[in-house]
């Protein structure tokens, strides 16, 4: 039998301990556990170095998790056994790590920074409808390098129930690939190849609810009071009605209120998103346990960032809305600390699309250290709608910042549709009547508006509050659809303007892009969705088109659209990828006086860039006399045309052009 250590997690107990009292009860509990390891160590053959590894890692991180976990379940009589179950799970789940991925994990802890780097540039994907399958996905690599990326999201391809599986949202099995696509081999193997080719793999943990069909629910369903406890059941609305006064409707459209009657199990079932799709009860630790296993077993197919599905939902408390609540922060806070020592190497991004003050709240390093940025995201289309930047200017001098060692993940568009979700008081700031505001920029971008270039379509449309968001390709919200239609060759070259102007500001503002794929020759809405009735009620496939490859022999063909927009995002790429002011988040705006335009320095170390952006359809001027101050010289490089710009006279932008400029 291999030996723990003499001083294993006694630190608490030796003469210059000076820990708390709170770290001394985590390491108790933890010493009481030992027998159960060693057992563990001795069973598994497991060598004294990486003992001393996961020890260590232990002494480091477990008092942290304790005490998540004391909060969160201590009051339950069966705290302790619950205790060792995740001890347990995480050692099994660090066991069961490839060689390659610990050696991952020891670099990354010793580069805790490494996803601030301006060499990350993503691309998010549906395998069956990019490439059919995980094989084929395989023999795209070039195309992922040739465009530069360095990250690329798998949208869920676990198995999923028959029918409508809200885009792989609604998984039947974690450890099991969805068999039209491959298998967890397949996967394994994919992971691999991506490593090799320096693009990290990313995909989903949806933690906040299962399908229908999962193992735990069929148990629920057959009767089974354990697996029943999985979920939230009620017998009659009594409950449900309660909890409703407080809730928000997500998929209006889908179902009114929160919860799906079942049945044959004779019981209300609480389903946030799609009836489905139901809710799992992370009041109950064996939910918990169990959803970590899922995480590590995901997380050791060899992930790199793991993105949590709709963080905002895991916790529900009667009274309130039942989002963003504190527990839910506690809870992704436990499965971090989990994470820091089953498998260090690995990166959580938050998938929280919801007030910007509580976005922010899901970011920090013993947290999600990256996340999607819908705010900024919105406010970019809404700055075109409106060309003018104020809003965005306003929101970026609040609310960019983040804590240290964390970023954002900046996108134009992902796989779901665009929420108005700015601040209310932001807009009021600015004279601005929020819902009025909203109200434009759904009649602005699905066409309505006199004038709109937009052709995007409502999604959840809610008809008691008037509530919408907006589906649509970047193409077609841009105006590429309508310019095309109308043959109108000046409105063509103003959309490919528009989408060229959006991916520079997401590639510049600060934090890591991510690009659906399709867009980087400008798909367009595809209508045929409708044909599929497992699609045809959820209009955000009208943004999912398959992958036309047949488009991209016209890549080398200099008169056409997709060409220019393909080869003029491979080019912002390769800048950014080439500038080091890039990377991290330091970001200042600069004034400008033209409401058009939208202006800023990007900073990192001695390295500075000027952007700048003018958002309208006519030219606009910069008085140089600022980017002199704010760039530290009289000539400058823009980047992105190799032109010279002086400071002699002012500067001046063509519609929707912008400058990525560079002290020479
Ligand atoms: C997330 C996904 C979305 C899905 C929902 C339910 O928000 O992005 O596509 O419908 O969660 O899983
Ligand atoms: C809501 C949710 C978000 C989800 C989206 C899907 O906005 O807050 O998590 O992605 O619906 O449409």
């Amino acid at each position: 039998m291999i030996a723990l250590k003499p001083n294993l997690f006694t630190t608490a107990t030796g003469p210059h301990a000076a820990i708390s009292d709170d770290d001394q009860q985590a390491f108790v509990a933890l010493r009481r556990m030992v027998p159960t390891l060693e057992a563990f160590w001795d069973a598994e053959d497991v060598e004294q170095d990486e003992i001393d590894e996961i020890v260590g890692r232990l002494n480091k991180h477990w008092p942290r998790l304790f005490g998540l976990l004391l909060e969160l379940y201590g009051n339950q009589w069966d705290f302790f056994y619950h205790l060792e179950q995740t001890l347990m799970t995480l050692v099994r789940g660090w066991r069961l790590r490839d060689e390659s991925l610990r050696r991952d994990d020891r670099n990354r802890i010793n580069n805790p920074d490494w996803y601030q780097s301006e060499l990350l540039v993503g691309g998010a994907l549906y395998v069956d409808l990019f490439s059919e399958n995980l094989g084929k996905l395989k023999d795209q690599i070039p195309y992922f390098q040739n465009l530069g990326l360095t990250y690329l999201h798998l949208m869920p391809l676990f198995a999923v129930r028959p029918g409508n599986n809200d885009g792989g949202y609604a998984i039947s099995n974690y450890r099991s690939v969805d068999p039209r696509v491959g298998t967890i081999e397949d996967l394994r193997s994919l992971a691999d190849a991506l490593r090799e080719a320096g693009i990290l793999l990313v995909l989903d943990f949806v933690f906040n609810h299962t399908a229908d069909d999962h193992y735990w629910a069929q148990q629920a369903q057959s009767g089974n009071r354990e697996y029943q406890n999985f979920y939230f059941l009620f017998p009659d609305r009594t409950i449900p009605d309660q909890y409703e006064r407080t809730l928000r409707e997500i998929f209006p459209t889908v179902r009114r209120g929160s919860f799906t009657w079942h049945d044959s199990m004779q019981r209300w079932v609480w389903t946030t998103f799609n009836s489905f799709q139901w809710d799992l009860n992370y009041r109950n630790p064996d939910v918990f346990n169990a959803m970590l296993s899922e995480m590590l077993f995901i997380a050791n197919t060899g992930v790199d960032l793991l993105r949590l599905d709709a963080v905002a939902f895991i916790w529900k408390q009667m009274g309130t809305m039942c989002e963003n609540l504190p527990e839910a922060h506690k809870i992704i806070q436990a499965f971090n600390a989990c994470a820091r020592i089953a498998a260090p190497g690995l990166v959580f991004k938050s998938e929280a699309i919801v007030h910007p003050d509580e976005v922010i709240k899901y970011v920090s390093p013993e947290e999600c250290q990256t996340s999607y940025n819908p705010t900024m995201m919105a406010l970019l289309w809404e700055s075109l709608a409106t060309r003018d930047t104020k809003l965005l200017r306003r929101s970026l001098t609040r609310r960019h910042k983040l804590p240290a060692h964390t970023t954002w993940v900046n996108y134009l568009r992902c796989h779901d549709d665009i929420g108005w979700t700015f601040d209310d008081d932001d807009a009021a700031a600015l004279g601005i009547s929020a819902y009025h505001h909203r109200q434009f920029l759904n009649a602005f971008y699905t066409g309505q508006f006199e004038g709109s270039f937009a052709r995007g379509v409502p999604f959840q449309h809610n008809i008691e509050t008037g509530d919408m968001r907006i589906s649509g390709t970047l193409a077609s919200l841009a105006g590429l659809e309508q310019a095309i239609e109308l043959e109108r060759d000046d409105l063509k070259e103003l959309a490919i303007r528009r989408i060229l102007l959006l991916n520079a500001s997401m590639l510049s503002i600060g934090g890591i892009p991510l690009i659906y794929l399709g867009e980087e020759w400008g798909a367009m809405n595809d209508y045929d969705f409708v044909k599929d009735p497992a699609k045809a009620g959820d209009t955000r496939w009208v943004h999912r088109p398959k992958m036309q490859w047949k488009f991209l022999d016209e890549l080398g063909d200099d008169g056409s659209i997709r060409a220019r927009i393909f080869r003029s995002l491979q080019k912002l790429i390769t800048i950014r990828k080439n500038t080091p002011a890039f990377a991290g988040l330091e970001m200042e705006l600069i004034e400008t006086q033209s409401p058009h335009l939208l202006s800023y320095v990007r900073s990192n170390a001695s390295n500075r860039v000027i952007v700048v952006s003018n958002f309208s359809e006519y030219p606009q001027t910069i008085d140089s006399n600022r980017l002199r101050t704010a760039g530290m010289g009289r000539f400058f490089e823009d980047l992105y045309t190799g032109e010279t710009i002086t400071t002699k006279s002012d500067v001046h932008l063509e519609p929707y052009q912008f400058l990525w400029l560079h002290r020479v």
